[in-house]
């Protein structure tokens, strides 16, 4: 199957810090793949790094067949990845419709129509401003405003972070939902259990280094690899609440 996006031996510093050791991922299109691992893995960094925000020292990546390595970011979002940071930044002051309006369009079959039709909680409060919306509203806004530029890849940083069980059910609905359109997907996550159950492929990333890749259900199938490898992320797993 042909990859949506490859890196292979990824170096990534801040400054004197080097913090990614030789990354490799492969997303491949169609797919949900998911990278897990505990806090301060270097999961954010990674997406960073193939987003050419950070860009790696060493390594290479590619994008739907093309050599993205030394590009910037708005190039490499001009090939239809949409990147989702951490902590979803949608614009306090504007409203949800506002919000939307800002990305520049690419065409495609996500209009204004299809998203209120996905996210019928952003159609009911078109006119209400991104600080008056929950945290479970913000980050479909942010997932919304991605889709907006119709991406054929999209990479979500922690879209469950903070939210409540019900909500993170939706969210993880949506995620699942982009699959079925086409989309490829780049997932990176501290809920480990839910991850699991819809991606396809799973990396654990843990100080720097891909430390477990695989097929999903693989992984899913063993809870205590999956605590051993991912530490902390792997809490709601033990617990069993994320499921239930
Ligand atoms: N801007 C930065 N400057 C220096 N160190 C950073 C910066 N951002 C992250 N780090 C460090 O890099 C490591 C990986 O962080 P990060 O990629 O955010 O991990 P994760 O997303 O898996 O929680 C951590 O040790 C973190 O402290
Ligand atoms: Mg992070």
């Amino acid at each position: 199957m042909s990859a949506a996006l490859e890196a292979e031996g990824l170096h990534t510093f801040y400054g004197k810090s080097h913090i990614l050791h030789g990354v490799s991922l492969r997303a491949a299109e169609g797919k949900i793949t998911t990278l897990l691992g505990r806090n301060g893995a270097g999961k954010t960094t990674t997406l960073r790094s193939l987003m050419g925000l950070t860009p790696a020292r060493e390594g290479r990546i590619t994008v739907f067949g093309m050599d993205t390595t030394a590009w910037p970011a708005f190039r490499i979002a001009a090939l239809g990845v949409g990147y989702v940071p951490e902590g979803r930044r949608v614009f306090a002051n504007l409203t949800v419709e506002e919000n939307l309006k800002v990305p520049r369009e690419r065409q495609g079959p996500w209009t204004f129509a299809r998203i209120y039709q996905l996210f019928p909680r952003l159609a009911e409060r078109k006119l209400h401003r991104g600080r008056q919306l929950s945290g479970g509203e913000q980050e479909m806004l942010a997932i919304a405003r991605a889709l907006l530029l119709n991406p054929r890849l999209l990479i979500l940083d922690e879209p469950s972070q903070g939210l409540a069980p019900l909500v993170v059910r939706e969210v993880f609905r949506i995620v699942a939902e982009m699959r079925r359109e086409g989309i490829s997907v780049l997932l990176v996550e501290q809920n480990a259990r839910m991850s699991l159950e819809i991606a396809d492929q799973a990396y654990v990333l843990d100080d720097g280094r891909v430390v477990y890749s695989g097929a999903a259900r693989e992984l899913a199938a063993d809870a205590a690899r999956v605590k051993a490898l991912a530490g902390a992320s792997a809490e709601e797993w033990t617990h069993g609440t994320a499921g239930s």
